[in-house]
């Protein structure tokens, strides 16, 4: 089956270990079961694992992607929690120490088929499409869980998500809207801006510069860059949530600050199968639509892999089977 997968590892060319090839079917563990991908999506984690971060070297060649919907083995609908948890571990997946997302452990999605845990699935809404439905189980469910479980945000509070043009700022941007909350967002470049204000974004700010007044929550993904200005941002008493780091994870800690105004710094990693499950609810109800940069054949899979390297994206990339 054609596969793209992680042959070797680069920090600085995460492009050269890159491959799309046909690759062996999916080896299938008891109480597992095949999908047939219909369509998977792009995320940082990706090139993370194309760097050398998170995935050892010894567990190469890796198929990579996270996230996929597509068709069980009855040809149902379905969408794939991409967090697998220790067989024996009950309750918030996400807690358990054991867990690893597909592609760390096990094969990932970019793939024509992908081995799952049989309660790793949930079913797709025909409402959704398949290229919808491939955004949500890593951006989006983390975005979800960041602002809802994690911020707590309630309608008429005001969060500042940093780095809008990002997968999990643009769910953020559109989930927070759509919920009621007073959104701002930062980018650097003009135009991503003006998206993210189409979004539904009350209020788009160069990053770093000063705000109208402070915010109650942070949606931080951005890391280093922009992590002196999030806790700057920040009411006394307000939440940072961070879920990523992509420019760099040795920010000025700012701990006076953070004691002083008694500021919050909750981390967040994905999302549990319940929350999947109520994110797909609230996509398939129409009251939000997964933000789609760009669709293309998993065969040219190396082409988005490039714009996200470029940072030239707004929204997901989506590889179709
Ligand atoms: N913990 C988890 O479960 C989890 C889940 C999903 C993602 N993540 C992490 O979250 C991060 C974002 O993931 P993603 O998939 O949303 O990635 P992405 O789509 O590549 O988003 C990157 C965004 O970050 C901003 N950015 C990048 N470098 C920057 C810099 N030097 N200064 C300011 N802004 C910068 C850019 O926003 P502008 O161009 O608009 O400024 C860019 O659009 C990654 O590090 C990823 O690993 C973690």
């Amino acid at each position: 089956m054609l596969a793209v997968y992680a042959a070797r590892q680069d920090p600085d060319d995460p492009l050269a270990g890159l491959e799309v090839e046909p690759l062996p079917e999916p080896e299938v563990p008891a109480g597992w079961t095949t999908v047939t991908v219909r369509a998977a999506s792009l995320n940082h984690h990706d090139l993370w694992s194309l760097r050398g971060v998170g995935l050892p070297a010894e567990r190469l060649p890796m198929i990579l992607g996270c996230d996929a919907a597509g068709l069980d083995e009855d040809g149902n609908e379905v969408v794939v929690h991409g967090v697998v948890a220790s067989d024996a571990w009950r309750g918030d997946e996400t807690l358990d120490p054991k867990r690893s997302l597909l592609s760390e452990k096990h094969p990932g999605t970019f793939a024509e088929r992908v081995a799952i845990p049989r309660q790793n699935l949930v079913a797709k809404p025909p409402e959704l499409s398949f290229e919808h439905a491939a955004c949500l189980p890593t951006a989006w469910l983390t975005a979800y869980r960041m602002l809802f479980t994690r911020a707590e945000a309630t309608p008429g509070s005001t969060v500042l998500v940093q780095g809008a043009g990002g997968g999990v700022a643009t769910a953020a941007i559109v989930l927070g809207a759509a919920a009621g909350v007073r959104v701002w967002a930062t980018s650097r470049s003009e135009e991503k801006r003006a998206r993210a204000l189409e979004l539904g974004a009350e209020q788009a700010f160069e990053p770093g510069v000063r705000l109208p007044e402070r915010v109650d929550a942070v949606i931080e993904t951005v890391g280093q860059a922009t992590w002196a200005h999030s806790l700057r941002a920040l009411k006394p008493g307000g939440a940072i949530v961070v879920s990523g780091a992509t420019s760099g994870d040795a920010p000025p800690a700012e701990l006076t600050r953070t004691f002083f105004l008694q500021l919050r710094v909750l981390g967040s990693t994905m999302g549990t199968r319940d929350e999947l499950a109520r994110l797909v609810q609230l996509c398939a109800a129409g009251s939000v639509t997964p933000v789609i940069d760009r669709t293309m054949p998993l065969a040219d899979a190396r082409d988005g892999f490039a714009a996200m390297v470029a940072g030239d994206l707004f929204g997901k990339v989506v590889f179709t089977v």
